[in-house]
């Protein structure tokens, strides 16, 4: 399998945990992007009813309405059955970092409150420790930036603007705001940072999800594999 079949295979199986009436968290990214298609052919089917998505971002949202996903909002809704999202690194306790396509505060505000959060992966994005193989995405606002950028040197960290690539300037969020990726040199607490990076005044939201994924999915060249906290 290569890392797409991967994608549809971790995608294919997230299908199973899926029932009738359900409210389901819609991820951001490629991987969460062929499960919402194949949950809206199970919809249009008839092999699902009365099931709901909240989209985590832009993109969810217009896929979801071009799949047909009926669509509701957070505000909309009791409570959330199950979200479901990619990851761009999982650590062995199951610990993320997200926020690639800069939907983070979204995607965090969503699989908070979710009864289950199921994350798929291809193995890639396995990793020992969190960091290894990206950086934290950091929303903040645009005034603060650059002071945001100079006080991340206190946690041994070096950010960049996220510039936009079909765009001018930088990476504008679905909320407004800019992306700052942050290299940490080491990340031994991801609790602890991910608590801490919140506090900085003019942080909205920031990319390690810590202790909120229950269940993730592993794409493998052996098949789907389950790991679970
Ligand atoms: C979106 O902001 C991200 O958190 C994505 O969920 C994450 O980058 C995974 O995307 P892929 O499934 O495309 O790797």
């Amino acid at each position: 399998m290569n890392a797409e079949e991967m994608k549809k295979a971790v995608a294919k199986e997230a299908l199973k945990f899926i029932e009738d009436e359900m409210v389901v968290g819609l991820g951001t990214g490629s991987t969460t992007a062929y499960f919402i298609r194949y949950l809206g052919k199970l919809i249009m089917e008839g092999e699902l009813e009365e099931v709901y998505g909240i989209p985590t971002s832009h993109q969810a949202r217009l896929l979801a309405i071009e799949s047909g996903v009926p669509v509701v909002s957070l505000d909309e809704v009791d409570a959330i059955d199950i979200a479901v999202d990619g990851a761009d690194e999982v650590d062995p306790h199951l610990n993320l970092i997200k926020g690639r396509g800069g939907a983070l505060t979204m995607e965090k505000v969503i699989e908070y409150r979710a009864g289950t959060f199921l994350v798929l992966v291809d193995e890639s994005k396995l990793v020992e420790s969190l960091g290894q193989r990206v950086p934290v995405p950091i929303e903040v606002i645009p005034p603060a930036w650059r002071a945001i950028a100079e006080e991340l040197e206190v946690f041994n960290a070096e950010a960049e603007l996220r510039m936009a690539e079909k765009k001018d300037g930088p990476v504008i969020t679905d909320n407004g705001n800019f992306i700052l990726d942050a290299r940490f040199h080491r990340i031994d607490d991801p609790l602890d940072l991910e608590i801490e990076l919140n506090t900085i005044p003019g942080v909205v939201e920031n990319g390690i999800f810590a202790d909120i994924a229950d269940i993730v999915l592993v794409g493998t060249k052996e098949g789907v594999k389950r790991l679970e906290r």
